[in-house]
């Protein structure tokens, strides 16, 4: 069984359509941790086709304050203008299915799937501190997560927490990890839409169940493509830019 580990796709669906292209034939089943939309110019778009692409979704906070379920107090002004532009454009049976979403952590093939820290779905993991009370409180020896938009993670011996290094060969799509027995995982597949590690490209995971392989994947896409319908709805310039930095 390999399960495709999609996040924060943040409604870019040139960014969705490269990456399963890309991996196409290469998996039997999809979860989404959230983010769905926000940011980008595609939501309804998008929506569609995650709802029809997966067997799991958890929320993300762009999901929730969309919809209503959560007010803007957290989000900065460039987030607050992107979450009201996208619920102004959402169809209603799409702004339902984002209600619908929810909390994590969900269990699926073994794993467990977030969308922030296992506690607490909002809560954003960039450290190691910050990892290690989900490395130790998760239900699963393996879950992923989202939310950072930075693909790795972070693994647990017992003894000390390291970061997941991933080195991936230059014309490589993705680069492997191998999950070892007696270790506890988070793991981040990255942003599909919005990454914010410095490489542009669409990130996304493929965990291979009986290989106890992550491949943490790359993708190029058309961002010019989607900066352009960006521009078109208005979206703040710096939302426009970020895209092509990665950042
Ligand atoms: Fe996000």
């Amino acid at each position: 069984m390999r399960l495709l580990v999609c996040s924060d796709v943040h409604a870019n669906a040139t960014a969705l359509e490269a990456a399963l292209q890309a991996c196409a034939g290469l998996w039997e089943r999809a979860v989404c941790l959230g983010d769905v939309v926000g940011y980008g110019p595609d939501p309804n778009e998008v929506v569609e086709r995650i709802r029809s692409l997966v067997s799991a979704i958890v929320r993300g906070n762009h999901d929730k304050a969309v919809s209503g379920i959560s007010d803007l107090e957290d989000f900065n002004p460039v987030a607050r203008a992107a979450v009201e532009w996208t619920r102004s454009q959402l169809f209603p049976e799409n702004l339902r299915y984002l209600q619908s979403l929810p909390r994590g952590p969900v269990d699926i093939d073994g794993f467990a799937f977030v969308h922030g820290a296992v506690e607490d779905e909002d809560e954003y993991i960039f450290a190691a501190d910050q990892a290690l009370p989900g490395l130790l409180e998760s239900r699963r020896p393996v879950t992923f997560f989202g939310h950072t938009h930075i693909q790795g993670g972070f693994s647990y011996d017992g003894a000390r927490v390291e970061r997941v290094e991933l080195s991936l060969m230059p014309g490589a799509s993705f680069a492997a990890v191998n999950v070892e027995p007696k270790k506890r995982y988070l793991l981040n597949p990255g942003s599909v839409g919005q990454p914010r590690d410095s490489d542009p490209r669409a990130a996304f995971a493929i965990a291979d169940i009986e290989k106890r392989r992550v491949e943490f994947w790359r993708v190029p896409y058309d961002i010019a493509a989607v900066q352009d319908r960006m521009e078109q709805a208005g979206a703040p310039e710096a939302l426009v830019l970020r895209l092509a930095f990665g950042r």
